[in-house]
């Protein structure tokens, strides 16, 4: 069995699916924090894994960058491969004041600039929800770690290089906690399809002040708000 962006055979994924944007990280996840972890899958080098945490079956897949991306893999995975929770792990920008670099956003609501959601649900606006389970399961996990959460809305972007700055005015003054290029694509083919989504993230730039964080606090954070996330998944 294949699609054509997929080369796994049939039964290759588990039930749940985390989706970081970079498969090397999808590697990096597999290798380092799973057991028992095959490569399933390499078109285009999109790497996908499926191994075990804690004894539970889980995959990793990476969707590269963008909702038209991500979409592809979310939808071939749940279409063609019965997987039944997509679960974005990755980075968001952001441009309020009182988010820092380090913290971790769970998407409660994904808000977007991307039509895609209008041309799936007849030209209205679709309220791109995450999974109030999975919200639920992430959050009883990090309180379980002693992780704190920010857990709100955030901006999906078509333009990392947003040519208009007020945008960032706009999306503070309406509360948003990040902004990054995937979740309000991935909501919306988790609506359409009937399955479950939340996209976690680590905040890893300040948009005012151009701010990042360092490559070693990257690894480090990524890491705990991942073993949160696998957790989460398997409890
Ligand atoms: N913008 C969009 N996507 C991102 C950002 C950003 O600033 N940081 C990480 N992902």
């Amino acid at each position: 069995m294949t699609t054509p962006h997929i080369n796994a055979p049939a039964g290759a994924f588990a039930d749940t699916v985390l989706l970081p944007g970079d498969p090397a990280r999808a590697r990096w996840i597999a290798t380092h924090l799973l057991d028992d972890a095959q490569q399933v899958t390499d078109v285009r080098n999109m790497l996908g894994f499926t191994g075990t945490w804690r004894g539970k079956r889980v995959s990793m897949m990476g969707t590269g960058m963008g909702i038209p991306s991500c979409s592809i893999y979310a939808t071939e995975l749940v279409r063609e491969y019965g997987v039944r929770r997509l679960v974005r792990v990755g980075t968001c920008g952001t441009s309020a004041a009182d988010v820092a670099l380090g913290d971790i956003v769970v998407a409660l609501g994904a808000s977007t600039d991307s039509r895609v959601n209008r041309q799936r649900f007849g030209g209205h606006d679709l309220a791109a929800l995450a999974s109030f389970a999975l919200v639920r399961a992430v959050a009883d996990a990090a309180q379980q770690a002693g992780q704190p959460l920010r857990i709100g809305n955030v901006f999906s972007t078509d333009m990392f290089y947003h040519p208009d700055p007020a945008l960032f005015d706009l999306l503070d003054r309406h509360g948003v906690l990040g902004v990054e290029m995937e979740a309000a694509g991935l909501y919306g083919v988790a609506a359409e399809l009937g399955v479950e989504a939340v996209a976690v993230l680590t905040v890893s730039d300040q948009i005012r002040n151009k701010q990042a964080m360092p490559v070693a606090q990257r690894e480090t954070g990524l890491e705990a708000m991942l073993r949160i996330v696998l957790d989460a998944v398997t409890a």
